[in-house]
């Protein structure tokens, strides 16, 4: 079956060079004005101008999909979440919103912890409900490709637990799951005042079982004040390096730790986070291939004012992507397109870099962009069309949903 989708008044096409976007090129979206769209087998066959594109499926008996006047785009990637925790944290917010800080709620047995008491007491099949509910509301929403950390278990059989949900999660679909280990979240309870000895147990029990039975291609670690030094990120990394794994960091959230650094002296596909990020780091992300992945719903939801500095990394030639965070303590958001507008108005991204980190620079936070991220023959058809006929309305409206239609692999969600 061959499907036309006829009549954008904008496609977002994305295209271009295979390599992350940073400075002038996150601004490019490769717009192409009455464009158009040919789809066989859930891979795009071509995307261009409807003249060219209409003549193409001509001869084929075609579904057709109308897009007219509207917006056509990449669904989302996005590539932070914290999809598996169980339940909200909503005495938690209470608290905070009564002016405890997150480190003082932490400290009174909420907080991550907290979250670690629930998964662990859940079954996979609860945790396979919550996580497919919120699977469905991010499709609704606009993404199409999402990463899911583990972390809200941390001993053995509740991490493996974790990853075998997500395992199950993207094999039933429709949405691409790219795994993390993020064992390093905090300190168990079994190893509390004995850190290394649980990196130690990670380095040689988990890591290599988890890399043995495929269950992730990341591993993350946080690195901050209450959670992992300096150090024990480093030794823990390296250890997740040897084994094969691709690298990430909750870099710089809040309080400046040298994790940026490390990430790029390690090499790592991305540091996320960045918050308190000073100018040597800005520098240092902007001379790596490190994808500096900014998160500002955490901030929003925490009420706080430092924003990750956008606009220094893009102009200093970083490579930057958006995501979620999606989370119970920092960031409950379904939602990439509030990314969108608080990246803009907070940060001062303008909507097409936005656009960009979070469709194509997400993919490269993945490894995934030679099947996602941009609208390009041989490429997934995973796309949007908008309720909105130019791309800047996709920030301007905040707090609603300006998705009309979300496209997997030609198949339509919602
Ligand atoms: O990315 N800061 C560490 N991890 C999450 C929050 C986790 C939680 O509060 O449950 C984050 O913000
Ligand atoms: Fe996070």
């Amino acid at each position: 079956m061959t499907t036309l989708v006829r009549g954008a008044r904008q496609l977002l096409t994305l295209r271009g060079a295979r390599h992350p976007r940073r400075g002038a090129a996150l601004s490019d979206l490769g717009i192409v004005a009455n464009g158009a769209l040919l789809i066989e087998k859930g891979v795009i066959v071509e995307a261009g101008l409807a003249r060219r594109v209409e003549k193409l499926a001509a001869s084929r008996r075609i579904r057709e999909i109308d897009a007219t006047g509207r917006v056509v785009m990449p669904g989302f990637v996005d590539s932070h979440t914290h999809l598996i925790f169980g339940r909200p944290r909503l005495k938690d917010y209470e608290m905070r919103l009564a002016g405890a800080t997150y480190a003082e709620i932490a400290a009174a047995g909420g907080g991550i912890s907290s979250s670690v008491k629930a998964v662990r007491a859940m079954t996979a099949t609860q945790l396979e409900a919550q996580g497919r509910a919120a699977l469905a509301a991010m499709a609704r929403h606009g993404t199409t490709t999402v990463e899911a950390k583990s972390g809200y278990a941390l001993d053995g059989p509740g991490e493996l637990k974790t990853l075998r949900v997500l395992q199950e999660l993207s094999t039933r679909g429709p949405l691409d799951i790219m795994p993390t280990y993020l064992g390093a979240h905090i300190v168990p309870p079994e190893y509390r005042g004995r850190p290394d000895a649980y990196i130690e147990w990670m380095a040689a029990d988990m890591m290599p079982k988890i890399r043995r039975r495929k269950l992730a291609e990341f591993v993350d670690v946080y690195c901050d004040d209450g959670a992992f030094t300096l150090d024990q990120s480093r030794c823990y990394l390296q250890h997740a390096r040897d084994l094969g794994f691709g690298l990430k960091m909750h870099a710089e959230q809040f309080a400046r730790t040298g994790a940026a650094r490390l990430a790029v002296e390690l090499d790592a596909v991305s540091a996320d986070h960045l918050e308190q990020a000073n100018e040597e780091d800005i520098r240092a992300l902007a001379q790596s291939n490190a994808i500096a992945t900014l998160l500002p719903g955490s901030v929003f939801h925490l009420g706080l004012r430092t924003y990750a500095p956008a606009r220094a990394l893009i102009d200093a030639g970083a490579a930057v992507a958006l995501a979620t965070d999606f989370n119970p303590g920092t960031s409950p958001t379904y939602s990439m397109q509030m990314i969108l507008s608080l990246a803009c108005t907070e940060m001062r991204m303008s909507p097409a870099e936005a656009i960009t980190a979070a469709t194509v620079n997400g993919a490269h936070a993945l490894r995934c962009a030679d099947r996602v991220g941009s609208l390009e023959p041989g490429k997934q058809a995973d796309l949007l069309i908008l309720n909105a006929e130019d791309y800047r309305e996709l920030p301007y409206y905040f707090g609603t949903n300006n998705v009309h239609l979300t496209m997997k692999r030609g198949v339509i969600l919602s």
